[in-house]
């Protein structure tokens, strides 16, 4: 899907900026807004979420004992720190984004994990390439509630298929979306999809206000 991703095993090349190079590319959320504004339905916010959005992403689970992580659409990598710093350190964490300006910031940022210009629809594509078979964990940033239903459909086919037996899923949305049509939709997807969904509490430090599906195959 992408020359860089041809042969699937793109190495990670960590470009370190200089600090004026840093200053030039601006806030995190300026990124954001950008990107938002080229693709507004393949980013699906205006902001990037919030640190408490991410904590609850995470809480639940014990990231410490998955071996293969999965984050989907990490942008700016706004969950993407919190999980290098809960994952074991033998952890291979792999990050599938589409947007091109945000995979180069992340790899600037983030040189442990292994970020992918690659989209979601390909999870085992990429774990097969390093050799692996399955994941642990999968977080999901990507905006199911913004895409069309064959495309939720798709990619949450590759997200069981790519799931180990004792695997969880999560995923958020916002505080709004179960009220619209592709939200309600994405809810029902979860429910025919998984053993079990739990939502968590409203997180209310966040713009939009969100919570998060934890979803697992096994009741
Ligand atoms: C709402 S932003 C979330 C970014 C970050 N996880 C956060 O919560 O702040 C959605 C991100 O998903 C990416 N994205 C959308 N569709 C995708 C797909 N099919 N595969 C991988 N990434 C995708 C977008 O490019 C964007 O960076």
């Amino acid at each position: 899907m992408d020359a860089a991703n041809r042969d699937g095993r793109e190495s990670v090349s960590v470009n370190r900026h200089s600090s004026a190079e840093r200053r030039r590319s601006g806030p995190e959320w300026l990124g954001f807004l950008r990107a938002f504004l080229r693709a507004p339905s393949t980013v699906g916010a205006v902001l990037p979420s919030s640190a408490h959005l991410a904590r609850m992403m995470l809480a639940g689970h014990d990231l410490q004992r998955a071996r293969v992580v999965v984050e989907l659409g990490p942008g700016t990598g706004a969950f993407t720190r919190f999980i290098e710093q809960a994952a074991h350190p033998e952890a291979v964490i792999l990050a599938l984004e589409v947007d091109a300006s945000a995979v180069a910031w992340l790899r600037e940022r983030h040189p442990r994990v292994q970020i992918e210009h690659d989209s979601a629809e390909r999870i085992r594509a990429q774990l097969r390439s390093r050799g692996l078979d399955r994941a642990d964990a999968i977080l999901s940033g990507i905006p199911w509630a913004a895409m069309p239903a064959a495309l939720q459909e798709r990619i949450m086919g590759e997200v069981r298929a790519a799931m180990a037996p004792s695997a969880w899923f999560s995923t958020f949305t916002y505080l709004h979306s179960p009220r619209t049509a592709r939200g309600a939709a994405y809810a029902a997807l979860l429910a025919r999809s998984f053993a079990r969904v739990e939502r968590s509490p409203m997180v209310w430090r966040n713009f939009p206000p969100a919570f998060v599906y934890r979803c697992a195959t096994s009741a």
